[in-house]
């Protein structure tokens, strides 16, 4: 039975991916591209690669004929390029973000990586087809990626903090209890200094022994 487009969508969006831009040269020498999360490392020896290409693409012509193609791994700065690169009929180079790589093909200087390669195969999948290519040369510079997740771009910087601040908001019965061994203070006053830290027990500890806070008459055990 055939699943339903949007869930499947939907289901796909669930996988947290890296964006990329696929780029190689037409007959004529000119730069042709698209934005592509389908993506993946597909062998070490050789270095190989592959993408995955919509037969609906109007480059589709241009990659399955051209033999070359090189993978641009997007830094979080390239959100608005990888916007223009999926949309067929825009002016993709016109902004002269590209250089030409060892092999001739186009570039992004500042990606996080860009991989040159050779087209090894293709296999037909379904309204796409698979294209592996080997890596003939590769170049890597340091960076924060672009992820797409839930059909949107986003940094990783934004989704760790934002994970960490999620869990520190709630005050446990672990923190407390580490708090209370080490000051012997009350249950009420350990949480209330650790709402206080943002739920830091080192530093509830350090603020309750920079108070002096009263230690109870009973000894914690
Ligand atoms: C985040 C994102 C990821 C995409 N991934 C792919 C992909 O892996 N393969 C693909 O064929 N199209 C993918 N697309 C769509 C193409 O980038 C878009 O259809 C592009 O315009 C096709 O090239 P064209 O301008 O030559 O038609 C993606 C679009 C977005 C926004």
């Amino acid at each position: 039975m055939k699943i339903d487009d949007k869930l499947f969508r939907k289901a796909m969006s669930s996988f947290p991916s890296g964006v990329t831009i696929v780029t190689t040269l037409d007959t004529e020498g000119q730069s042709r591209g698209f934005t592509a999360t389908a993506f993946s490392s597909l062998s070490c020896n050789p270095p190989m690669i592959l993408i995955c290409l919509s037969n609906k693409a109007e480059c589709f012509q241009t990659f399955t004929s051209s033999g070359r193609f090189a993978v641009n791994i997007l830094s979080q700065d390239y959100e608005q390029l990888a916007m223009r690169f999926a949309t067929t009929g825009a002016d993709k180079f016109a902004g002269g973000e590209f250089v030409l790589g060892e092999s001739g093909l186009p570039v992004l200087p500042y990606a996080l990586a860009s991989l040159e390669c050779k087209v090894d195969q293709f296999h037909p999948g379904g309204d796409h087809v698979i294209l592996t290519g080997i890596v003939e040369h590769a170049n890597v510079h340091e960076g924060e990626a672009t992820v797409y997740f839930g059909g949107k771009f986003r940094f990783l910087a934004e989704l760790v903090p934002a994970k960490i601040d999620a869990l520190k908001l709630q005050v446990t019965a672990l923190m407390i209890k580490a708090v209370r061994k080490e000051t012997r203070a009350g249950t009420l006053d350990c949480r209330a200094v650790l709402d206080e830290t943002g739920c830091d027990v080192q530093k509830a500890i350090d603020l309750i022994r920079s108070r002096g806070q009263k230690t109870p008459k009973i000894v914690w055990v």
